[in-house]
């Protein structure tokens, strides 16, 4: 059975091969639409990334909103050190022919959940959770109509990435996380503890490279662009692949394993600002709100990605 679903980003090259993935993969994923969310680099430019990269993998029938243009409380906070200056560095991609939808991202949310039979409609979210929590905030009744939430964010084991304690989505808004922790919508968190164990090897990229297309290319030169900060940084041998975890978890779950626990936010101290406090062992009774994904297998995963980006143009 297809899913429905509406992907939120902030691309970022780890979004752009997530949505390639998922434009990939049409008998098991409708993508409905492409929400832009300000993130990585700011809102404007990082729309104009998702056009790119829809024109790039030839689905021109993917309709694209920009959403929030900042957090609900906190200023925006960007990521153009691992990103690159227009948040899509590493290829030269031609200016994109296909315009945003004038609607706004989060109208366009809580319209068509609205409209949609209940729970048929899983959101993806890639960046902040900013677009998701206003839309949660301006009609709290959609609340019952989202069949999951799968983010890409928070961290526990691995610690945080943006600062010591924290996850960069998740920081950048983190009353925005707060929100949605508390919607009561089914969730699905990929968390660093998962996305570091899917590593951008030069033996995977090379199979990815190796494909002669066009998105393959451009994915190499993306992920070689954005993996310098993480090769400096964690001296791992490849870089972490994060947003295309939520897309492959749809189409092939047992990818992971993860438990249903409680996962809450700090939303005061600045010391730990936008930490997700992981209850893994149950210690407490607060609701297990969250399916928290723990691990990933990573060869069966850049199998997956390397298969489906064959697919594309
Ligand atoms: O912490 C990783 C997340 O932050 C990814 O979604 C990446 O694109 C950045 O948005
Ligand atoms: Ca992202």
């Amino acid at each position: 059975m297809k899913q429905k679903i509406i992907i939120d980003t902030d691309p970022g090259q780890d979004d752009a091969v997530a949505i390639l993935l998922a434009l990939a993969s049409p008998e098991e994923l409708d993508v409905l639409a492409i929400v832009c969310v300000a993130g990585n680099v700011p809102l404007a430019q990082n729309s104009t990334n998702a056009r790119k990269i829809v024109e790039l993998s030839g689905r021109l029938d993917i309709p694209i909103y920009a959403g929030c243009v900042r957090p609900m409380r906190r200023s925006l906070v960007t990521a153009e050190h691992v990103h690159g200056k227009t948040g899509l560095d590493g290829p030269t991609l031609p200016e994109p022919k296909i315009e945003l939808r004038q609607q706004h991202g989060v109208d366009f949310l809580i319209a068509t959940l609205r409209a949609a039979e209940p729970r048929t409609i899983t959101l993806c979210t890639l960046g902040p959770l900013t677009n998701v929590a206003m839309a949660l905030v301006t009609a709290p009744e959609i609340a019952s109509r989202v069949r999951a939430i799968v983010m890409m964010g928070g961290a526990y084991f691995e610690v945080g990435n943006i600062t010591p304690s924290a996850e960069f989505n998740v920081y950048v808004d983190p009353e925005a996380a707060d929100v949605v922790l508390r919607s009561g919508i089914p969730i699905t968190m990929v968390p660093l503890d998962a996305s570091h164990g899917v590593l951008s090897t030069r033996a995977r990229l090379d199979r990815i490279g190796a494909l002669g297309n066009r998105c393959g290319k451009a994915v190499v030169k993306l992920l070689n662009f954005s993996e310098r900060f993480d090769l400096a940084k964690y001296g791992s041998k490849g870089a972490p692949l994060h947003d295309p975890c939520v897309i492959a978890y749809l189409l092939q779950p047992d990818l992971f394993e993860g438990r249903q626990i409680n996962v809450t936010v700090e939303t005061h101290s600045e010391l730990t600002m936008g930490m997700t406090v992981a209850d893994y062992w149950q210690i407490t009774d607060r609701p297990r709100n969250v399916h928290y994904l723990r691990s990933a297998d990573a060869d069966r995963f850049f199998d997956l990605l390397t298969r489906r980006l064959a697919r594309l143009p």
